[in-house]
């Protein structure tokens, strides 16, 4: 069973965006813009195809730790380690991708400025063209909101760009930019077009269910949407290992536990599009703000069912808060629509979100946290023979993070810092 990864590539993205807007006030769509960009740069440069596809992936990516870098600022971290810190977990992140050439320092390095006034205080010729590309293809969006710029204000967005760079941009970076902009390049960057531009240039790329790397792309994900908030930092990463344990005492095969690794590592990303303040206020929510809370099911969906293999994946993610008996959301399903993953899914999210420390209630231990699951069950909620599977499955691991998968503990130790 084949996934298209490209696809997934461009919903990661999408979600990426969304934190940037958020945080930084950057428009809408702004990592595709990066990228459609940089290929640009990259296929004038005379890049080959390998070099293109990780220039241009990088630069989808380039804020992969958006979610991290916020979530440590508000831990209390100043500001100017957190650049630091948001360049060097997004280089980690993005080298669990598979490429074909050498990326490092594309993403480390994408704040850097030639007089060593960055971050890392590099200086011209200390760090990869690559990066440098990436760091004007967004400074010039960032400042410029390119998708709005008027056709006829194109000679004079030229000129703003030279000077808005200045002292410490790469000059040949700023040229290549320039040689790209024109008219037909401004159109493609529109927020109507971008996607048409984007699939163009992202390579299709279409990967096997069972290779490992799945697992390891899955967690990368799962890591970018638990760090949205510091109570659900480790939410879907532990949904997504525990449902591998799951999987081992159900015996099912290797494409079957990857599709649920998958499903319960994404089973959240809509959670991306809810803002912050909600998702950690402490206390009741307004029936506004959990109504704000509910949309990400269907986020989930909307985004997950548009790539091609993920039909089951996006099912049974999408399917996490809906109930048996139904009253349930997005769709208010009832047991006769809800197959088993999507039974197992719900269960597993019910679990996680009683055991871990939330704004409103302390971490839980197995015990506590099977209370709740019993009663939950006994309302015919949520299934009770799956519910006495976990009992037996997960009580081990009372209070503390169940590990990795085998192919992301290869990682783990490889490189001394893993996902999970
Ligand atoms: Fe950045
Ligand atoms: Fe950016
Ligand atoms: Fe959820
Ligand atoms: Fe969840």
């Amino acid at each position: 069973m084949y996934l298209r990864m490209d696809q997934l590539s461009l919903v990661i993205s999408r979600a990426l965006d969304i934190i940037e807007k958020e945080k930084f006030g950057a428009s809408k769509n702004h990592s595709m813009r990066v990228a459609v960009l940089c290929a640009a740069m990259g296929r004038r440069m005379g890049f080959d195809g390998d070099s293109l596809s990780a220039l241009t992936t990088c630069a989808l990516f380039h804020d992969n730790a958006l979610t991290e870098y916020m979530l440590s600022e508000r831990e209390g971290e100043l500001r100017a380690d957190n650049l630091r810190l948001h360049c060097e977990y997004g280089q980690r992140n993005v080298e669990w991708l598979p490429f074909k050439k050498d990326v490092a320092g594309f993403i480390l390095y994408h704040h850097e400025l030639e007089d060593g006034s960055g971050p890392f205080g590099k200086k011209a010729g200390e760090y990869p063209f690559e990066a440098a590309l990436i760091a004007v293809a967004d400074q010039v969006d960032v400042r410029n909101h390119l998708q709005r710029v008027p056709p006829e204000d194109l000679p004079e967005l030229r000129w703003r760009i030279r000077e808005q760079l200045g002292a410490g941009v790469s000059p040949k970076a700023t040229g290549a930019l320039l040689d790209v902009l024109d008219g037909e390049m401004l159109e493609s960057l529109r927020d109507g077009a971008i996607y048409a531009a984007v699939e163009k240039t992202v390579p299709v790329w279409t990967a096997n269910i069972r290779d490992p790397l799945i697992i390891r792309i899955a967690g990368m994900v799962a890591h970018v949407i638990d760090y949205k908030s510091v109570f659900t930092k480790k939410h879907s990463i532990q949904i997504a290992n525990k449902s591998w344990l799951m999987a081992d005492y159900y015996e099912y095969t290797e494409t079957q536990k990857a599709q649920l690794y998958l499903a319960a590592a994404l089973h959240d990303i809509g959670k991306i599009a809810t803002p912050v303040e909600i998702l950690e206020k402490p206390g009741r929510l307004t029936d506004e703000e959990f109504a704000v809370i509910m949309r990400h099911a269907q986020y989930t969906r909307d985004w997950l069912c548009g790539i091609s293999g993920f039909e089951d994946i996006c099912r049974w993610a999408s399917n996490h808060h809906e109930k048996l008996i139904g009253g349930g959301y997005p769709c208010g399903k009832r047991a006769e629509e809800l197959d088993f993953d999507s039974r197992l899914l719900a269960c597993m999210d019910i679990y996680q979100a009683v055991c871990e420390e939330r704004p409103y209630h302390p971490a839980r231990s197995h015990a506590d946290t099977m209370e709740i699951l019993y009663g939950t069950a006994a309302k015919g909620e949520i299934d009770a023979a799956i519910v006495e599977d976990m009992d037996g499955v997960l009580a081990e691991y009372s209070l503390q993070d169940v590990p990795p998968p085998d192919p992301l503990k290869e990682r783990v130790l490889d490189k001394g810092k893993g996902v999970a």
